[in-house]
């Protein structure tokens, strides 16, 4: 079976950018997203650079049977997976008992029931090829999140898994690392109903360094990587806040943030 890396997300920014980061580094890709015709361009893009032409394949994760479905196309080509990048994702801003019930529990589906599904699905490969997985986290996953409570909650998840597979896994030579990014302007936040605070311009970062850091954290086997110095001392500093005081940042963070 050949090694494939299989990255989610691809058609738009973190994950196009890792897709691209993964591709200068020899791995052959499979990308997913809904959006065919952006990872046909992106194929292209990384076919044209004398690198192997990435397999696209277009699904909506958040479907009944998406992940094993792509099992499925992966067997079918004798592919399988080295490394698993689990990077689709949205938010959604806005109090939750306001929100769609049924837009938040998508994005339970998505960002938390898929990447599980595919964080344990080839792990049998992943461990034959010494390889690996990186879980999209979030800043967000050190604290609640009100105005963004569910998004928040979810990437604490995504977190706490991760860390504790990145344990489980290492004996079989398996690297689980959860990248957390700050803001990085992405088509991200018009998904989620939010603009960037201008005072986020201090800790942002582009999609393709967050991308470089998160490739770099997870070949050096790095349990969690937080993107950025800025980000890095605002995760250090919430420890010694109390909580009352950062929900309440959060809450007016959020709502400055709501368009
Ligand atoms: N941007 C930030 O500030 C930020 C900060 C911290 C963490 N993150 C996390 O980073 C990850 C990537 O975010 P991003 O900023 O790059 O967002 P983005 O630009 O909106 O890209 C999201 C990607 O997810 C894909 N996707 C969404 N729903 C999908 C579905 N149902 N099925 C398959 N693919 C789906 C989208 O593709 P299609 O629409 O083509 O399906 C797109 O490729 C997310 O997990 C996010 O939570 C982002």
């Amino acid at each position: 079976m050949t090694p494939v890396t299989l990255i989610t997300g691809a058609s738009a920014g973190i994950g196009t950018e890792l897709a691209r980061v993964f591709a200068a580094h020899g791995h052959e890709l499979v990308l997913v997203a809904r959006r065919e015709d952006r990872l046909m361009a992106l194929a292209d893009e990384i076919a044209a650079s004398g690198r192997p032409r990435p397999m696209v394949l277009a699904a909506d994760l958040g479907q009944p049977g998406a992940a094993a479905s792509i099992a499925g196309e992966l067997a079918s080509r004798g592919l399988e997976p080295d490394y698993v990048v689990n990077n689709a994702g949205f938010g959604l801003t806005g109090a939750a008992a306001e929100l769609s019930r049924d837009e938040q529990l998508a994005m339970i589906d998505l960002n938390v029931r898929v990447l599980t599904e595919l964080s344990l699905m080839f792990v049998d490969s992943l461990a034959r090829h010494r390889g690996g997985i990186l879980n999209l986290a979030s800043v967000a996953a050190f604290l609640p999140g009100p105005g963004m409570a569910v998004y928040y909650a979810g990437k604490a998840y995504v977190l706490s898994f991760s860390e504790a597979l990145h344990h489980e896994l290492a004996g079989r030579g398996i690297r689980v690392t959860a990248l957390c990014p700050g803001p990085v302007p992405t088509e991200f936040q018009a998904r989620s109903g939010m603009e960037l605070p201008a005072a986020s311009k201090i800790i942002e970062l582009p999609p393709d360094r967050v991308a470089q850091i998160g490739y770099d954290g997870l070949m050096r086997g790095k349990r969690v990587v937080v993107a950025g110095t800025g980000n890095r001392i605002a995760v250090f500093l919430m420890r010694f806040v109390p909580h009352a005081l950062l929900l309440r940042a959060v809450a007016q963070r959020s709502s400055a943030a709501r368009e």
